[in-house]
């Protein structure tokens, strides 16, 4: 059989499933139910949605997802983007509806190298800051936020991408100007400020050996300093052909392995031509549109819609099957449209990550994922 066509069979169960937008299908399948037993299910969500901007994505969340994390309001510069300016508006909104919809709200992300404004690191006169100094200043960025969200939100990225590829620590502001034990002292400061919350090291493309052994020697180092830290997040911004299951199951078990709570929290997967041969989702990778970058402008071809729900499905089997070690599957958007994959790494596309398509509606990943949930634990 050829792998590229898809079954009748598959067909059917695609028509069955529906393709009309969510908001009108009472009767279709819930992520959040087909997993209830084995993992909490969401998504990362803009202010659009829960500004009442995108009321169609909002009720999508609400039907399906029962954990959600904001996708750029609680950085840095958003949250924080003067020396004595804190901006809450948007992070109290989805707090807010989390609490409303009662989910599951998780924070991203505390200390990080990106979307964090040049100020963080510069005196008043532009020159770099000394290590007291921006140690104080990171304390007091991280016990007024997660301070303020004590109780509420339950877990928080505390480092988010720390390490190379090759698992050494990345020469980051924060590693230049304190030093390596900068990730130990963030953990420490969200721990005071919230000794309730669970505290994750979050990370892209972990299931690749090298970088995962440095995640793996990194958590080690925290445990024996006996700095609390709860779990890892593998970020999950996946190609057709990247990871293996193998891989993601290795994964899982390795930091299962170390007594950590392992959460995918960024998933997605990139359907288009991929100029740059990054497996990941480093920011400072870029390359130019061209025309043959952005093949899929339109619908997706049945061919790869239906290569997309095999390539999820394969991976939610693993999901599954380790699901006594994973708390959490989030994925980086609600719905195809609004995914950072349309602008990154490559600015402008048409990209088709998700299990929701532009107009909302369940694409056939959307079933085929549902249907490695059903079985019960
Ligand atoms: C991305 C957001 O989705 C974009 O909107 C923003 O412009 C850049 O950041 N790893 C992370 C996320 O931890 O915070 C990033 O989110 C994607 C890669």
């Amino acid at each position: 059989m050829n792998p590229w066509i898809p079954s009748a069979a598959f067909s059917v169960a695609v028509m069955i499933s529906g393709f009309g937008p969510q908001t009108e299908k009472a009767d279709q399948p819930i992520l959040k139910d087909a997993f209830g037993t084995h993992f909490l299910i969401g998504g990362a969500l803009n202010d659009d949605v829960v500004a009442g901007k995108d009321p169609d994505a909002a009720l999508l969340v609400q039907n399906q997802f029962n954990t959600i994390t904001p996708e750029n309001v609680m950085k840095w510069a958003l949250i924080h983007p003067e020396p004595a300016r804190y901006d809450f508006d948007a992070s109290d909104r989805l707090v807010a509806f989390g609490r409303k919809n009662t989910m599951v709200v998780i924070g991203h992300t505390l200390v990080w190298h990106n979307q964090t404004p040049g100020w963080v690191f510069e005196d008043g006169n532009g020159k770099p800051l000394d290590r007291e100094t921006l140690l104080e200043r990171m304390r007091d960025h991280i016990h007024t936020i997660v301070g303020r969200y004590k109780g509420t939100v339950q877990g928080w990225d505390v480092v988010n991408e720390a390490l190379d590829e090759d698992g050494s620590l990345r020469q980051a502001p924060w590693m230049k100007i304190i030093g390596e034990d900068y990730i130990a002292r963030a953990f420490q400061f969200a721990h005071e400020a919230d000794p309730e919350a669970e505290l994750y090291y979050n990370d892209f493309s972990l299931e690749n050996e090298p970088k995962r052994n440095g995640a793996l020697a990194l958590v080690r180092k925290l445990q024996s300093q006996k700095i609390r830290i709860t779990g890892v997040g593998l970020q999950g911004h996946y190609k057709m052909d990247w990871p293996s299951p193998m891989q993601v199951q290795t994964t899982i078990e390795a930091f299962a392995g170390l007594g950590m709570k392992v959460m995918i929290t960024e998933l997605d997967m990139d359907v288009l031509p991929d100029p740059t041969g990054h497996q990941g989702a480093d920011l400072s990778i870029r390359a130019e549109r061209r025309e043959e970058l952005d093949p899929y402008t339109g619908e997706l071809p049945d061919s790869l819609q239906f290569a997309l729900a095999e390539r999820y499905a394969e991976l939610f089997r693993v999901f599954v099957g380790q699901s006594d070690k994973l708390s959490r599957v989030t994925f980086w958007g609600v719905y195809d449209k609004t995914s950072w994959l349309n602008n990154w790494p490559v600015r402008g596309r048409t990209n088709h990550p998700l299990l929701f398509d532009r107009n909302y509606r369940p694409k056939p990943a959307f079933l085929a994922v549902i249907k490695t949930g059903t079985r019960e634990k």
